[in-house]
């Protein structure tokens, strides 16, 4: 058994690309809501989307069908503008995610530099959390980063593990893996929630999900991906499954 004592790990999927299909023709479909439904039937805790500045995938309509819609908890993942915070506090989602942004990335592609910009990820912070938000940063595996996210008033933090995922299997992996176990003893030190995310497949989950500290992971490209060939709630449950296992062995 892992060192597990806590409720076990929920999953929240990351649905943008299914946004990125029915934009790639500006189409009506595929339709947000069913690929939200379907993948809470397959097992999904939450839904995650992230509203970009140039709005490539998911749309601000999107976004407040999801907020609305009942027994749904949405994560909106989102940069620290001005736009994007005024949008939040508007639309009061459950959970947000504050991420850094790039216009010309294919995906997110660090931790956001938190001790960088203290004083702005704080006023977020307060912003949003007035509003009735609960915010997690999104953050290399850095204790740097850790303290300032305190620092910053906030209690969670999604561990980047894309780094992880990059990596050749073997040494390179082994050391990532490393970082990623002494942010999260760290992170429960400084009383901050662990969440952990990006490049996650069915594949290299298993040794994010037995970290003792991680509460939540949220996935999104391998399981839009492999909803191609299994639909969408078979991709979550297939995920969810191996989570699972990682858990309890
Ligand atoms: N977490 C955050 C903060 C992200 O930005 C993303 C990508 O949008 C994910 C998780 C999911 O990453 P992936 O799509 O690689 O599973």
């Amino acid at each position: 058994m892992s060192g597990r004592q806590k409720s076990l790990i929920r999953l929240g999927i990351n649905i943008d690309h299914v946004a990125t299909l029915r934009q790639a023709r500006r189409t009506s479909y595929p339709d947000i809501m069913q690929a939200a439904k379907l993948a809470l039937s397959g097992g999904a805790d939450s839904i995650t989307v992230h509203l970009r500045e140039d709005r490539r995938h998911i749309q601000d309509g999107d976004v407040t069908l999801l907020v609305a819609e009942n027994g749904l908890r949405l994560n909106l993942e989102m940069a620290i503008t001005e736009e994007m915070v005024n949008i939040a506090c508007g639309l009061s989602p459950e959970n947000c995610c504050l991420v850094p942004e790039k216009r010309e990335e294919l995906t997110t592609e660090g931790g956001l530099d938190v001790a960088g910009q203290l004083e702005k990820v704080s006023s977020a912070v307060d912003r949003l959390t007035q509003a009735g938000v609960r915010v997690a940063l999104f953050i290399d595996a850095e204790a740097e980063q850790l303290e300032a996210a305190v620092a910053a008033g906030c209690e969670v933090i999604e561990l980047h593990t894309g780094m992880y995922a990059d990596a050749k299997e073997g040494a390179d992996r082994d050391r990532e893996l490393a970082r990623l176990t002494a942010a999260a003893n760290k992170a429960e030190e400084l009383g901050i929630t662990v969440h952990a995310g990006h490049g996650l497949t069915v594949q290299n989950v298993s040794a994010i999900a037995a970290l003792p500290q991680v509460e939540e992971l949220n996935i999104g490209h391998a399981i839009v991906a492999r909803a191609v060939f299994i639909g969408i709630a078979n991709a979550v449950a297939e995920m969810k499954q191996a989570i699972r296992k990682a858990e309890t062995t």
